[in-house]
């Protein structure tokens, strides 16, 4: 199978996979961030959602820790204050520009309490308009769930179908799928279950993308850790979490994949840079892929509490999300010491 883009995209996959240098999330849905706005005590407007995503992607110094940013369809047509498009902000700062491009986890029918996720519609149009902004790569976020009897196998193939039609569509547009199977960390289940779970899907993901005859050179995965649910019980250590996840990384995900990303998914920003570095330390030598963050909630949220209690406070507001990029950069090398 010949990929014309395939130079291109393995270069975006090897800029945003710089060592020590990882990717922000800046892409959440307006329904999502009009939820973490108000938390925070912000009313959410499109002025407002452009504010606080210059200040995170102006803060001086986190260009030294974050190799992309990931956008949102609003965001990536809006522009800094000085009246420069965020694309082409980032790719003056030497920062890959990318874009979320689903349109979000619906009901799945005849699966109760499951969702797919969809916006395959008119994909390869919009895609060719993003990359004509200068998006390099792309974001599709899927959701599994673990409950009674979930997740069912129904939802793991349609999602995985899904992600691999979306992912074949990006690397013929010249732009570097992500593809995020998150594993929700909801419930009270313990990490051995979320170790089953997390194998068996990623074993769906990865035979979908081949079936999709998806370059896996050119495409990222960004997964979930392998780890207990919220309400469990017993909650493994950083440790567990760290030999799990990279246990079943390498059991299932081929050698020639670009890159391996993870989402926050939840937990809290220390706690998300201590397994980041617990992994890494536990994968080196061993992994055959780089490693690296791809956190959104970790990495702003302290800047988030910030700006919201008093939005004069917007040179803080940078300083915490430089150090919680800092703190990751560190992690992501594994060497993060608290
Ligand atoms: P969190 O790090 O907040 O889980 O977000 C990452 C992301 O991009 C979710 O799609």
């Amino acid at each position: 199978m010949m990929h014309k883009h395939a130079k291109a995209l393995t270069e975006t996959v090897r800029t945003l996979t710089t060592r020590g240098k990882g990717i922000v999330a800046l892409d959440e849905s307006n329904a999502t961030c009009t939820a973490r706005f108000e938390a925070a005590g912000v009313r959410s407007t499109p002025e407002t959602r452009r504010q606080y995503r210059e200040l995170l992607m102006t803060a001086p110094g986190s260009e030294d820790h974050i190799s992309g940013a990931i956008l949102y369809d609003e965001t990536i047509r809006q522009a800094t204050s000085d009246g420069v498009p965020f694309p082409n902000f980032l790719r003056a700062r030497g920062q890959v520009p990318g874009i979320k491009v689903d349109t979000g986890a619906k009901d799945l029918a005849n699966a109760p309490g499951e969702k797919v996720t969809e916006g395959l519609d008119g994909l390869r149009e919009r895609l060719a308009e993003y990359h004509a902004m200068g998006a390099r790569f792309a974001k599709w976020r899927a959701v599994i769930a673990i409950g009674d009897g979930l997740p069912s196998q129904l939802c793991c193939e349609a999602n995985a179908h899904a992600m691999a039609r979306y992912a074949a569509l990006c690397q013929e547009a010249g732009i570097v799928p992500i593809i995020e199977p998150e594993v929700l960390i909801d419930g009270s289940h313990d990490i051995d279950r979320c170790e089953s779970v997390t194998e068996h899907n990623l074993r769906i993901v990865f035979r979908e993308l081949q079936v999709h005859r998806v370059l896996l050179e050119g495409a990222i995965l960004k997964t979930s850790m392998v780890i207990s649910g919220l309400r469990a019980t017993k909650r493994a250590g950083v440790q567990e979490v760290a030999k799990r996840t990279v246990a079943t990384l390498l059991r299932c995900v081929p050698a020639a994949l670009g890159g391996v990303v993870f989402l926050s998914g939840g937990q809290g920003n220390v706690e998300s840079t201590q397994h980041l570095n617990a992994m890494q330390q536990v994968a080196a030598g061993r992994a055959p892929w780089p490693m690296t963050f791809s956190y959104a909630r970790a990495l702003q949220q302290p800047a988030l509490e910030i700006w919201g209690a008093n939005q004069q406070c917007a040179a803080e507001a940078q300083q915490a999300f430089a150090f919680r990029a800092q703190m990751n950069a560190l992690a992501a090398r594994g060497e993060y010491r608290q």
